[in-house]
């Protein structure tokens, strides 16, 4: 018999304190730096994002997410024999040791599964729904916590008004399950490094001391052409790989990350808006975070309903990017 594996539940969690940018703009305006609602929701489609106080890492807000996904699943925490977990804002400096380790300590688990995270930024998410897939399929593991949790926050700088009105604090996992019936369809992934230096964090460190900057640099332009050419090539290369074409994908949920690259998106694909879920308003871009962010909260409104087929895209720094077509 085929192995598959299978979405069998989703959670997300945004940290309480909500930030609009009327907010955003007032407290960067006492520091002497423009922007204005108006020109954040034209360029990004972002109205509000979320930021996780002081003492909240990366690893309480994936635990708030992946419980949800443990409990809509109706599985208890030791059943899970893997965690994957993306994310480019771990607890511990350098991921050492992994967020991974962090949560499955908060979530209880104490049946050693292994446990690790997956650097590709904001393709994240995508990257380790494949790999959970390929382990289920395999035979290797039978139940996987894929979570995607990000405090951007941390590595913004509210002096360059360029990146930090885009970015946000949030967390979404799936539990993912080895089933008779096909459930991940097909995935892509691709990276190219030749494109790192267009979004990334270019500090280091040497001898105890971070050498370069620790925030987030970006070259908005760059990023955004390259974004919207290589999506529409990677789904159609899932959806080939499937054998689906665009007219039978119900939903497309692309990385959170701005409401025009989504739009491009949408477009060259020949989807209609309306078969995109958008949650990037709400809460910006969280990175890894924001496809299961999207897709938890259509799941949850009765949008998204079981047997039909989703797309979901990644793109981000590396510079990566990726697709997974899904039957929920
Ligand atoms: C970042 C982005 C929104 C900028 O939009 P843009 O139309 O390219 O804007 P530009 O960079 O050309 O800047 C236009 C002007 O707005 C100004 N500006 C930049 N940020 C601003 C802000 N927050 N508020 C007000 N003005 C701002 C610029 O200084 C520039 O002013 P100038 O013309 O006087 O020099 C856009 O490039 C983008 O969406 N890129 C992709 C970002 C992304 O999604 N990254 C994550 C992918 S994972």
């Amino acid at each position: 018999m085929t192995l598959y594996s299978k979405i069998i539940g989703t959670g997300s969690y945004l940290p309480p304190r909500r930030v609009s940018n009327h907010e955003l703009s007032a407290q960067l305006a006492e520091q002497g730096i423009e922007t204005s609602d108006e020109w954040i929701v034209s360029r990004s489609g972002i109205s509000a994002r979320h930021y996780a106080d002081a003492d909240m890492k990366s690893s309480d807000l994936a635990v708030n997410a992946a419980q949800k996904a443990l409990d809509m699943a109706g599985c208890s925490a030791n059943e899970v024999d893997l965690i994957l977990l993306a994310t480019s804002t771990p607890d511990y400096f350098g991921g050492f040791p992994s967020t991974a380790c962090v949560v499955q300590n908060k979530l209880g688990i104490t049946n050693h599964c292994a446990a690790v995270d997956i650097q590709a930024v904001c393709s994240g998410f995508v990257y380790a729904l494949s790999m959970a897939d390929s382990f289920i399929r395999t035979g290797m593991h039978k139940k996987v916590l894929v979570i995607g949790t990000e405090v951007f926050s941390r590595i913004l700088d509210f002096k360059d008004r360029t990146t930090c009105v885009l970015f946000g604090d949030g967390a979404g996992a799936v539990l993912m399950s080895a089933s008779n019936e096909p459930g991940i369809l097909a995935t892509r992934l691709h990276a190219d490094g030749s494109q790192a230096g267009i979004l990334c964090v270019p500090g280091n460190v040497n001898a105890g001391a971070i050498a370069g900057s620790a925030f987030l640099h970006m070259d908005g332009q760059a990023v955004f052409k390259l974004a919207v050419s290589v999506l529409e090539k990677v789904a159609h290369e899932a959806m080939d790989a499937a054998g689906v074409s665009a007219s039978e994908v119900d939903w497309l949920i692309p990385h959170q990350a701005n409401i025009r690259i989504m739009q491009g998106t949408a477009k060259k694909l020949g989807l209609p808006m309306e078969k995109m879920v958008v949650t990037v308003d709400q809460h910006g871009n969280t990175s890894a975070a924001s496809i299961p962010l999207a897709l938890d909260q259509a799941m949850r409104d009765g949008r998204i309903k079981p047997g039909q087929t989703v797309l979901m895209e990644g793109v981000g720094g590396g510079f990566t990017w990726g697709a997974a077509l899904v039957r929920m």
